[in-house]
């Protein structure tokens, strides 16, 4: 696990003042750590009984991708507006800094499907939190939650209540 904590780059003051942004560019352009985290992610989320993964973009696509193509699940992308061609279904969350909307086209999560919902970071939940809404609004089923990294002291996990989250690395500052 340091072999892959030890990639992450913490950046102070970005992109604003006293925010201490965790770069994971670094660990994705290492072939060795990089497949590490997907594996390691993988291995946590192996008992998680689910059908398909829902990521965000952009940087959950990564992982959101790796772990799909490795479980041999199905990805649906959840995208920023006026991105996806046909009739989607939307939910708002605020960020960090700033506030967005993601959105999945309205076919790809029917009733009962089953969705393990992946991003690359967990900060205040905002964003996860908007997929499970996503996912429940079309009469999914949230199997489970999972991130590279998890802020914990942004308390984003209580915002995924009663969501089974995992997280690979933590930071608390
Ligand atoms: C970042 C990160 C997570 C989100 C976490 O995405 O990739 O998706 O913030 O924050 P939250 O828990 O407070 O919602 P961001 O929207 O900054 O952009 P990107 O993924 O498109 O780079
Ligand atoms: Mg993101």
């Amino acid at each position: 696990m340091q072999e892959i904590e030890r990639h992450v780059r913490e950046v102070p003051d970005f992109p604003s003042p006293g925010i201490s942004f965790k770069d994971i560019t670094p660990l994705i352009e290492d072939g060795p750590a990089f497949h590490a985290a997907v594996d390691r992610a993988a291995a946590a989320t192996a008992g998680i009984d689910y059908d398909r993964v829902l990521s965000a973009e952009a940087r959950g696509f990564v992982f959101g991708t790796a772990l799909a193509y490795r479980a041999r699940k199905g990805l649906i992308l959840a995208r920023k507006p006026g991105k996806l061609p046909r009739e989607t279904i939307s939910a708002s969350y605020d960020l960090e800094y700033g506030s967005n909307t993601l959105h999945v086209h309205a076919d790809s999560i029917r009733e009962g499907t089953r969705v393990l919902v992946v991003d690359d970071l967990l900060a205040t939940g905002g964003t996860a939190r908007a997929m499970c809404q996503l996912v429940e609004n079309a009469g999914g089923v949230v199997a489970g939650v999972a991130f590279l990294v998890e802020l914990t002291f942004l308390n984003g996990r209580e915002r995924l209540a009663p969501y089974p989250v995992t997280s690979l690395l933590t930071y608390d500052a």
